[in-house]
C-alpha cells in the first residue's frame, strides 16, 4: 500500500491507496477513533458495485453503517439532494461523533463533503474516490460544495476528509471516456509540476490506458504527492494552489459555451491546457518542442484538443472567461508553463493573444461532433 500525507496542521490526513482497499476500509476507520455511527453516501451506479463491500467492512470491524444512495450525474450535486440527505441522517440518528464515508467520483465527494461539512455544525468524513478524476484530484484539498441554478460548485466550503482511501481495483469497472477524462488532470500534473511525470506517461500511456495496477498505482500516489504539497502551501487558494488551475479557465469556458454535458470536464480541460500552452509559448516562451509534446500526449491517450465553434460562439466564450472565479476586477489571470514542469501563476495575457491561441484550437474538430451528450443542467458560470 502507498501512502500520501496532507500536511495541514491539526487538520492533516493520509491518502492511502491500493488495490482492494475497501476490503480494508472499515480497520482503517476504526484508526480514526470515530463514533460507531456512520453513513455512506453513493450514487447508484457505484452503489450496485461496491457499497456492499465497504456496508460489510465496516459493519465487521464494529460499526453501524447506513446507506444512501443518490442520482448518478451532475444534477445530484443540489441544494434539493443535500435536503434529502440531512433528512436521511436524521433518520438514521447521526451523531456528532458520527462520520460519512463519501462512496463515488467527484460528484459523490462534492456532494458527502458539503453534508460531512455542515450537518450538526460537521462531523468527520472519509472519502473513498471510485473515478480516476476523485482519485487524483476532487478527493483531495477538501472544496467540497454543490451548485446552483446560477452556476457550478457556488454553495460549499473548504472542509478537509480524515482520510482518503484510494480503491485503485475500482478503477477497473470504470467507463473509458471516464477514464481517460481523469488523465487530463493526470497530464496536468506533469505539465504544472512534474516534467518526470510527463515523461513516464510519454513512455508508459499504453500501460496506463491498459490500467496496469504497478502503473496506475506509481501515477496515483505522484499525483496526490503533488496535490498535498500544493494544497499543503495554501488551502484555500490564496497564492500557488492557482497552479492546479492550468487550462481551467479556458476549460470551463469551453464547458459553460458548449453546454454542460457535451464535453467532460477532463475533455473541457485537455482542450483549455493545449490552448494555455499556445498562450505560454506567445508570452512566457515555452519551448515549441514542449508544446508540441503537451499537444501529442493528449492526442495519444485519446482526449480531444481542439473544439468545434460555431458563429458567434467566440464572443461567448470569452464571457464565460471572465465569469471564471480567478478573474479579479474583470482581469483574466492565467497560469503559464515556462517549460514542462514549470508554471507560472497570475498572468494577465492580452485579449489579442488569447484570440490567436484560440485560433488554432477551434476549428472543426470531428470530437466535438461525435461526442455523446450527457444530461446535465445548463449552468451559466462555473466555479471550481
Ligand atoms: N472538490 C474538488 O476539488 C473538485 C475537483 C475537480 C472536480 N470536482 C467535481 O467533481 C465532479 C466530477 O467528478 P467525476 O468526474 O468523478 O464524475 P462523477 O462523480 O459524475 O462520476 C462519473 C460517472 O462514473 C460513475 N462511476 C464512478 N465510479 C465508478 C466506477 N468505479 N465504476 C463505474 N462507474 C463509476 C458515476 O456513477 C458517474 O456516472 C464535478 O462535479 C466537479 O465539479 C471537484
Ligand atoms: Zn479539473
Amino acid at each position: 500500500m502507498r501512502a500520501v500525507h496532507v500536511s495541514l496542521g491539526n487538520r492533516s490526513y493520509d491518502i492511502k491507496i491500493a488495490p482492494g482497499l475497501i476490503d480494508r476500509l472499515g480497520r482503517e476507520c476504526a484508526r480514526l477513533k470515530l463514533g460507531p455511527r456512520c453513513a455512506i453516501i453513493t450514487d447508484t451506479n457505484v452503489g450496485k458495485r461496491y457499497a456492499k463491500a465497504v456496508f460489510n467492512s465496516l459493519a465487521t470491524a464494529g460499526f453501524s453503517p447506513s446507506l444512501i444512495i443518490v442520482q448518478p450525474g451532475e444534477p445530484a450535486k443540489s441544494l434539493k439532494t443535500v435536503q434529502s440527505c440531512y433528512d436521511q441522517l436524521a433518520v438514521h440518528r447521526l451523531e456528532r461523533k458520527s462520520f460519512i464515508v463519501a462512496l463515488g467520483g467527484g460528484v459523490v465527494g462534492d456532494l458527502a463533503g458539503f453534508l460531512a461539512a455542515t450537518y450538526l455544525r460537521g462531523i468527520a468524513f472519509v472519502q473513498v474516490p471510485t473515478t480516476l478524476l476523485a482519485q487524483v484530484d476532487s478527493s483531495v484539498g477538501g472544496k467540497v460544495g454543490v451548485n446552483l441554478n446560477a452556476g457550478k460548485n457556488l454553495v460549499g466550503a473548504f472542509y478537509q476528509p480524515r482520510l482518503v482511501a484510494c480503491d485503485l481495483g475500482t478503477l477497473k469497472t470504470l467507463p473509458d471516456r471516464e477514464f481517460r477524462a481523469g488523465l487530463a488532470e493526470v497530464i496536468k500534473y506533469g505539465i504544472i509540476y512534474d516534467a518526470k511525470l510527463f515523461r513516464q506517461i510519454e513512455g508508459d500511456f499504453p500501460k496506463l490506458l491498459k490500467r496496469e495496477p504497478k502503473m496506475l498505482a506509481a501515477v496515483v500516489a505522484r499525483c496526490c504527492e503533488i496535490k498535498a504539497e500544493v494544497v499543503g502551501k495554501d488551502e484555500t487558494e490564496g497564492g500557488p494552489r492557482a497552479i492546479l488551475n492550468f487550462g481551467h479557465t479556458i476549460g470551463h469556458a469551453i464547458e459553460a459555451v458548449s453546454g454542460y454535458g457535451r464535453f467532460l470536464h477532463g475533455e473541457a480541460i485537455a482542450i483549455g491546457q493545449v490552448v494555455v500552452a499556445r498562450i505560454s509559448s506567445s508570452v512566457v516562451g515555452l519551448p515549441e518542442r514542449d508544446l508540441e509534446r503537451i499537444i501529442r500526449l493528449f492526442r495519444r491517450v485519446g482526449l480531444p484538443t481542439t473544439v468545434r465553434l460555431r458563429a458567434g460562439q467566440r464572443p461567448k466564450l470569452f464571457a464565460a472567461m471572465r465569469l471564471d472565479k480567478k478573474v479579479k476586477g474583470g482581469e483574466i489571470n492565467f497560469v503559464l508553463a515556462k517549460k514542462i514542469g514549470r508554471v507560472e501563476y497570475g498572468h494577465k495575457v492580452p485579449a489579442a493573444v488569447i484570440e490567436e491561441a484560440l485560433n488554432h484550437s477551434t476549428f472543426a474538430s470531428n470530437y466535438s461532433a461525435t461526442a455523446p451528450k450527457r444530461s446535465e443542467g445548463g449552468q451559466p458560470s462555473t466555479l471550481n
